[in-house]
């Protein structure tokens, strides 16, 4: 063991942690990955400052112009690691069954022997961080803490933002708090004297959960949802093993809250599949010609839900911060998300102006005559390429949204009105669908089908079944997924507390020039307007094969022009398209058919008859 990493031995864990078996657990990721140092990460400003300086004078980042962007920088990434990995993520089972057909699966002990053979002396020449992290408000008993040993300083600044990062969490974890340990490596140790890249990573990658000893261990990437693993590794794969467990749930389901004219406030979650439009909707400007309807973002991203003990679901965003898609954001699509950008942003593989700020594709209607594109190369609108990478993101604190909700914060979370679940679909599925009960619900959720995005590797707009937008974060038997949830629906049932609405949404519906027909964005909230007028038994809505839709006179119209034709093209069914889309549910059954619930299978026949009838 190296001079630097033995002063940095148990002597130097500073005074505020009390943990034991945190930091025994600190030293052996650090006998097995060997970095030069350890840093235990207090949070503070200070801090972030500093690893910020660090990073531009790495080449890591760039500090933006501090007059147009004060306070932001910019990273780009290395051009092979830009977005999850689905194909390498694993989660680590006792068997094959438990982790189900829809994740990748090893057993824990060969990924184990795989792992220790990858993450010895991974850290060389490197900094081990020590990134105590709270997801939820610290303290709260909705709360769960987890701990993340990274050695990208690019990790830890984002993570501060993201999540409660600091050094409050150990007063939390006390002497003996449970958390959830979490290893992460770029994966490219360095020989001595060997210079850094800007962007290290390894084109081996391994994102890997073992859900039974809730651990988590990332090797080989830098990037978002590979690398910040409070977000899908932990707040979503690892914790939905624990609500199945302890009779929760952890969505990938943006929070809103919707106060109509009349003062009345509501809450929603709503699933949709990776860059489908979520944080678009948590942050959504309502039409003024609807008459003063008003909403305000709890989350963005990801929910943890509770049952309370009134009968009612309880939402909380575990997170602290967005980390957003940036292509396609302008004033006119987010105003509220381009006012959450203008200071204390870090943005990743966006393209840079000639004054030191950043522009992206969809910012601004004409482009910049001239860029620094996301890999470095000179860019003209001319050249072909794209500015920013598809997936490019920023990372930005939730208290710099101009309309963030009163309650985001509150340990007790929001009672949900409704769930709506959305793919990304340019035919077949209506613009909105009520389920007629929670199975059908369910059902609807289950099924949902989406054109992949950029936000995962691999092939795009391809039509995948991606049920409750949890195909690639589910950390478990995803049939047990959907037993779990018609169980809560039956627990609710049995309160008699009023049960949440579902509904099935889809913005993306395209007409013969493949052009959007729905106008989108603000405009979603004459649908949200009839959801909760639906839930209020005060809009009518046409009964139809699978849910209840609504009729061109159900929605109002004021202030947009949108044809009755236009709507048609929108909300059409078209049978023989149904016909298709049943067979890919009955494909998608036959792959969950261990453990699929009987009622899910039951509404499928009971769908398919009344279409053919
Ligand atoms: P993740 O962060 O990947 O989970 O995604 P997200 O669901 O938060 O995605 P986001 O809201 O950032 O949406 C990204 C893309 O969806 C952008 O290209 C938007 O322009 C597009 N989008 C969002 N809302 C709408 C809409 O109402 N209509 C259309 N046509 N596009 C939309
Ligand atoms: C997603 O892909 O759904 C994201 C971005 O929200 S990441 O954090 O990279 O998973
Ligand atoms: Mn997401």
């Amino acid at each position: 063991m190296n001079a630097v990493l033995s002063s940095a031995s148990p002597s130097s864990v500073p005074a505020h942690v009390k943990h034991e078996r945190l930091i025994q657990w600190v030293h052996e990721i650090a006998a097995l990955t060997q970095p030069d140092r350890i840093e235990w990460c207090d949070g503070s400003q200070e801090e972030y400052d500093r690893l910020c300086d660090m990073m531009v004078k790495a080449g890591t980042l760039r500090r933006l112009n501090p007059a147009k962007r004060p306070n932001s920088f910019l990273a780009w990434s290395d051009p092979s690691d830009v977005a999850r990995v689905e194909d390498r993520t694993y989660i680590c089972t006792e068997t094959p069954e438990e982790a189900g057909p829809t994740n990748n699966w090893i057993a824990p002990a060969e990924m184990r022997g795989t792992l220790n053979g990858l993450f010895e002396g991974c850290m060389k020449g490197r900094t081990l961080y020590v990134i105590p992290f709270s997801m939820g408000p610290l303290g709260s008993p909705i709360a769960h803490i987890g701990v993340e040993l990274s050695d990208s300083p690019y990790v830890v600044v984002n993570m501060r933002i993201m999540t409660r990062m600091g050094k409050a969490v150990y007063d939390v974890l006390g002497k003996d708090g449970d958390f959830v340990p979490c290893v992460h490596t770029v994966g490219k140790p360095l020989a001595a004297g060997e210079a850094d890249v800007a962007w290290p990573c390894n084109t081996t990658k391994y994102i890997v959960h073992f859900p039974k000893t809730r651990e988590i261990w990332s090797f080989g990437s830098g990037y978002g949802g590979n690398a910040l693993l409070g977000k899908k590794c932990f707040a979503l794969r690892i914790a939905s093993t624990m609500g199945r467990d302890q009779g929760w749930l952890a969505e990938h389901m943006l929070i809103l809250g919707v106060t109509s004219p009349e003062g009345k406030k509501y809450h929603v979650a709503a699933a949709f599949p990776s860059a489908c439009g979520k944080t678009n909707f948590a942050m959504l400007i309502p039409p003024k010609s609807l008459g003063g309807w008003k909403v305000t973002t709890i989350g963005d991203d990801i929910a943890w839900i509770k049952p309370g003990a009134d009968g009612r679901l309880y939402a909380i965003n575990p997170e602290a911060g967005y980390f957003g898609v940036a292509p396609g954001t302008n004033d006119k699509t987010n105003h509220n998300c381009m006012a959450s950008l203008n200071e204390n942003v870090l943005f990743t593989n966006v393209a840079l102006t000639d004054d030191g700020d950043v522009w992206w594709e969809g910012m601004s209607k004409e482009a910049p005559a001239h860029l620094v594109d996301w890999t470095g190369q000179d860019w003209t609108p001319d050249c072909g390429r794209k500015a920013a990478h598809p997936n490019a993101r920023f990372t930005v604190a939730a208290s710099q949204n101009p309309v963030i909700d009163e309650n985001w914060d509150n340990p007790a979370g929001v009672a949900i009105d409704a769930f709506i679940f959305g793919g990304r679909r340019s035919t077949t599925v209506p613009l909105v669908t009520q389920a007629r009960d929670w199975v059908e619900g369910v059902y609807m959720a289950a099924t949902m089908g989406s054109e992949t995005t950029a936000a995962a590797f691999g092939q795009q707009g391809v039509v995948r079944r991606d049920p409750f937008a949890m195909l690639p974060f589910c950390g478990y038997n995803m049939s047990d997924y959907f037993r779990h949830w018609l169980d809560l629906g039956a627990r609710l049932k049995q309160s008699g507390a009023k049960m949440p609405g579902i509904f099935c949404v889809n913005w993306f519906r395209t007409d013969e020039n493949g052009k959007f027909v729905w106008p989108g964005f603000g405009e979603n909230m004459r649908v949200l307007k009839w959801m909760l007028e639906r839930l209020e038994g005060k809009a009518s809505g046409v009964d139809h094969v699978f849910g209840t839709s609504p009729s061109y006179t159900d929605l109002s119209w004021d202030g947009l022009a949108f044809s009755e034709a236009e709507f048609g093209k929108i909300t059409s069914i078209d049978v023989e398209a149904w016909q298709q889309e049943f067979a890919l549910h009955e494909e998608l059954f036959e792959k969950l058919a261990y453990h699929l619930p009987a009622e899910l299978r039951q509404t499928k026949e009971a769908l398919r008859a009344k279409l053919a009838a």
